[in-house]
């Protein structure tokens, strides 16, 4: 039986380039799901694309001095730039601006506008009498009335670090002009979160048993302390997506209320783009599709309590505004396996003083596989951890290079000298033989366990444990002295290393793809273990857009143990890794923090 897996990934501001704390704490994590639930046969959609709306993008664009359209097209294609290097097999990610996503957010939002979960409210706004336009709290700057820090910003204090109240904020001036803004009443639609409260909790309880804690803490535990409340769903801005409602020319969705309609929009044009324009319902219509939300630790209420509760108000509504099909429930998240931070070198990655390891620079000077690595075995799944440059040479050289690189290389190109490049005939296995392969072949039910709850790490490490396995067992038999006595002997063990390195490639693939590529064509076989990427252009109403998706076919490599039959041709092999130099690691920290 084929399971539904929704990979939902947060979706990244348009506004900076991407690095490896963003790489660890989403795309890779959601990228090793994925790979995993293609292997084990089941049918995944991962989803995500560049969030290009609200101040994060027009900040930027205003101290470049130009659009926030040409700051997000810049931003996306190097996103989908370092997707294909790295290999993060989006079946989409595509944008927030696109018609299809402006469409599907505005259905929801009359969803839950028709299902009385909406209702507008006044508020005081600063208003920009230079400019003739309400100013987002970002825009403005002053005292912060906690700490006295002269240069707050609206929305947060650097200083002190506490989220303020814009309107509270001494001698503002605005971030444009510096002009003196004043305060003006101005209206917005509020999502009634108090009336979802009930069933958000419900929603939650459902999951208490397997969700993180740390996810729980932010979720059930913060509701049952304060409860919920009211939220602001609109802004005074121009760039968005237009609040569909007359009368409210002017205002735009709140950023963060549309994106997180992305994971139900991205699916949508995915299935239109694939030529099924119902399949989409299958992850969203099906209770028991599984939806994993793949996301750092400062976007956990927005996935695990907010967009349920905007989910579960438009879910009765949705499908019968959409395309006039019959009322439908929208599937609730299964897990939000939120992930902690990844600090560099002991301090808090910072990309404005560049204090960070950026993906595409990186990739300039070292392979994918290897960050892959370095960054699963350091994923912060439950606590805060480090990326040091010295670690990651060590880990690179120790046990990518030592542990698993050098067992594939040395018996594939054992075999490949001693054998004309033909897998030999066994005979009969040992009993040695015969325990080292059942030890492997025991990795996938312990690795597809891990895999299956999102922890990552533990399935790395027992792929590692066991490559470390086969290294001993190879060590004991030592073909390289049985050849000279009794070549028969040494075509058993040879025929079991290969086997066994043959299953390990699929225990490692998910995490390193590339390699287990490369690997996969040593053995000789015809197909590829993954499928291709490739970028498509999409026209719309709203201009032309690029999006990365994946093509999984044919699809090989199953996670199963090795089938590998005596007299398979091998190819020629070459290492999979290379060995770093240890001064690498002082010349990169040598260039952290200059710009
Ligand atoms: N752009 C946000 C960030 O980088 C994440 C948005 S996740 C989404 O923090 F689902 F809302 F898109
Ligand atoms: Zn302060």
């Amino acid at each position: 039986m084929s399971d539904h897996i929704l990979v939902a990934i947060a979706w990244p501001y348009a506004n900076s380039f991407i690095h490896v704390g963003n790489i660890t704490g989403s795309h890779l994590p959601g990228d090793i799901l994925a790979r995993y639930h293609r292997l084990a046969g089941n049918r995944v959609a991962m989803v995500s694309g560049s969030d290009a709306h609200g101040t994060p993008v027009t900040v930027r664009a205003d101290a470049e001095k130009t659009t926030p359209v040409e700051v997000y097209k810049k931003f996306h294609a190097s996103f989908l730039e370092l997707f294909q290097k790295l290999g993060i097999s989006y079946d989409l990610f595509t944008s927030t601006h696109t018609e299809n996503h402006f469409k599907v957010s505005q259905d929801m939002f009359l969803a839950l506008h028709k299902n009385g979960f909406l209702y507008a409210d006044r508020q005081q706004q600063w208003f920009s009498t230079a400019q003739g336009r309400f100013l987002p709290d970002r825009y403005v700057e002053g005292t912060c009335y906690i700490c006295g820090y002269p240069n707050a910003r609206g929305d947060q204090c650097d200083g002190c670090g506490s989220l303020l109240d814009a309107t509270q904020i001494i001698n503002p001036r605005s971030k444009i002009d510096g002009s003196s803004p004043e305060l003006r009443e101005t209206e917005h639609f509020y999502l009634d979160l108090g009336q979802l409260e009930p069933a958000i909790v419900e929603f939650l309880r459902q999951r208490e048993s397997y969700w993180r804690p740390n996810v729980l803490r932010q979720s059930l535990g913060q509701i049952l302390a304060d409860g919920l409340h009211g939220r602001a769903i609109t802004r005074d801005l121009d760039w968005g997506i237009p609040v569909p409602v007359e009368g409210w020319e002017g205002k735009c969705l709140y950023v963060w209320f549309e994106a997180v309609i992305g994971y139900l929009s991205a699916t949508i044009e995915w299935s239109r783009l694939s030529g099924q324009p119902d399949a989409w319902r299958e992850w969203w219509n099906d209770p028991d599709a599984r939806s994993f939300y793949v996301i750092g630790k400062d976007n956990i209420p927005f996935h695990a309590v907010i967009w349920p509760g905007q989910l579960i108000g438009a879910g009765e509504w949705f499908g019968e505004l959409f395309e006039n099909r019959t009322a439908t429930r929208l599937t609730l998240p299964y897990d939000v396996p939120a992930n902690e931070f990844m600090n560099l070198e002991g301090k808090k990655i910072s990309g404005s003083r560049n204090w960070a390891v950026w993906g595409l620079d990186f990739l300039t000077r070292y392979d994918p596989d290897p960050l892959r690595y370095y960054l699963t075995v350091n994923m912060p799944e439950s606590k805060d951890t480090d990326w040091d440059w010295d670690g990651f040479v060590r880990r690179n050289n120790d046990e990518l290079v030592a542990t698993w690189g050098n067992l594939a290389n040395r018996v594939l190109s054992f075999a490949y000298r001693h054998w004309e490049g033909i897998v030999p005939e066994p005979g009969e296995l040992r009993p040695a033989d015969q325990e080292i392969l059942a030890v492997v072949e025991a990795g996938f039910a312990a690795a597809g366990e891990h895999l299956g709850a999102a922890r990552l790490r533990s399935a790395l490490l027992e792929a590692m444990r066991l490559a470390g396995e086969v290294n001993k067992y190879l060590d004991k038999a030592a073909p390289w002295f049985e050849i000279k006595s009794d070549k028969a002997a040494a075509a058993k063990t040879i025929f079991t290393a290969l086997k066994a390195i043959d299953s390990l490639k699929v225990l490692f693939s998910p995490f390193l793809p590339f390699t287990c590529e490369q690997l996969h064509s040593y053995f000789g076989y015809q197909e590829p273990l993954f499928g291709q990427q490739y970028v498509q252009t999409v026209q719309d109403k709203l201009g032309e857009h690029t999006a990365l998706r994946y093509d999984p076919t044919p699809a090989s490599g199953h996670w199963v143990p090795s089938q590998l039959q005596a007299g398979q041709e091998l190819r020629q092999p070459a290492p999979l890794f290379r060995k770093l130099d240890e001064k690498v690691a002082s010349e990169e920290r040598s260039k952290l923090g200059n710009s």
